[in-house]
């Protein structure tokens, strides 16, 4: 059989214009579809990532959006009678234009509370009783307002020492003592029963705090205090943690039945840095240039890190990037810039990028 010029134009045609436009045109991957089966990427942001080029590079990489600051107390709820929406909102409804995971942060932290939460009218300190109720009804008007939209909440963030007490003094500790845990978590599932309710905290790593911060869980799952995950903020730096104390933080967790996310993962190029506010043996606040050094140090401990994240992955359900690039990360200042993030001031790749997509 001889092929027909006829047919053989109707073939060219197929091929040319239908076929290998489809071959050509395949969406490029970002970090979440390689991620696919394993667990969401997510990433912090804050309201002017969700504009321009920042906007596309969330919706390339990324599954799941945290807001930075938004809905942390002292932002969403400046004064008693007053709730400040407006940022929250627009965060939220990013996410659900563009089917993205939405996790809620936080609900309860010692830091950025609003002034008026310790004090009565009169100034003076309120007691326990005080303190609780308007705890409980400022997590039940804030997840309520987000109930079926957000999925995930970080209801306590950061409530054991560093030192060698069990809990952070905080005022909240320091007014309410540990029931302010307990509590929250309660408020929290009454008001959206269906939200993963998460511990949130860093260093925890360092095997000291993580028993600590295990012994509290599993005192609340005794009680049965309604909480279902255990989020490990990953500040990190290029030297921490190691292979074998995240190993051993993922496994220990993870037998209280609880999943895991990985909340605020960045890798700071300064070594010395042991976790979101402990900030110690600094020594190079002069440099400011991401240094061949830095960047081979910072690649090896992504690729590190996502190994161990895929290894256990049927305990992760999450690992989500505090911040999106090297433009800007909460690590910057203090007279120095960090460089911490997968992609850089250009808002492209890093090697490290590379590193954790080659698998
Ligand atoms: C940080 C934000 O990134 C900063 O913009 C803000 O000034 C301070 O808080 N642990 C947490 C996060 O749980 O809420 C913190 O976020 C970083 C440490």
């Amino acid at each position: 059989m001889s092929w027909k010029p006829n047919k053989l134009r109707t073939i060219s045609f197929y091929l040319l214009f239908l076929i290998l436009p489809l071959v050509a045109y395949k969406r490029a991957e970002g970090l979440k579809d390689y991620y696919k089966d394993y667990f969401p990427i997510g990433v912090a942001v804050k309201p002017s990532d969700l504009r321009s080029d920042e906007k596309s590079l969330i919706l390339t990489h990324f599954s799941s959006i945290t807001a930075e600051n938004a809905m942390k107390m002292g932002p969403i709820h400046p004064f008693e009678k007053k709730y400040f929406w407006q940022i929250a909102d627009s965060i939220v409804q990013f996410g659900l234009d563009h089917q993205l995971k939405i996790r809620g942060h936080c609900l309860v932290w010692h830091g950025q509370t609003p002034r008026w939460l310790f004090k009565d009218s009169t100034g003076n300190q309120v007691n326990k009783e005080v303190l609780l109720s308007r705890i409980k009804d400022h997590i039940n008007t804030v997840v309520s307002r987000y109930r079926g939209k957000i999925y995930a909440w970080d209801v306590v963030n950061e409530a054991i020492a560093d030192d060698t007490s069990t809990y952070r003094k905080s005022q909240l500790y320091q007014i309410a003592g540990e029931e302010f845990i307990e509590q929250a978590f309660r408020y929290a599932h009454a008001a959206d029963p269906k939200a993963v309710l998460f511990y949130n905290d860093y260093n925890t790593e360092n095997p000291i705090k993580r028993e600590k911060i295990y012994t509290m869980l599993k005192k609340l799952l005794a009680k049965g205090v309604p909480i279902h995950g255990v989020g490990l903020q990953a500040h990190w730096s290029v030297n921490n943690p190691s292979r074998s104390e995240l190993e051993k933080s993922i496994e220990l967790f993870s037998s209280l039945g609880l999943q895991i996310q990985f909340t605020e993962l960045d890798i700071s190029v300064f070594p010395g840095r042991q976790g979101g506010q402990l900030i110690t043996g600094e020594k190079s606040l002069d440099k400011t240039a991401f240094t061949p050094e830095m960047e081979q140090q910072q690649l090896e401990k992504y690729k590190m890190v996502f190994e161990v994240f895929r290894k256990y992955k049927k305990h992760i359900t999450g690992v989500t990037f505090w911040n999106l690039s090297d433009r800007y990360s909460w690590l910057d200042g203090r007279g120095r810039k960090n460089f911490p993030l997968l992609f850089d001031t250009d808002l492209q790749p890093k090697k490290a990028y590379y590193e954790v997509t080659r698998f």
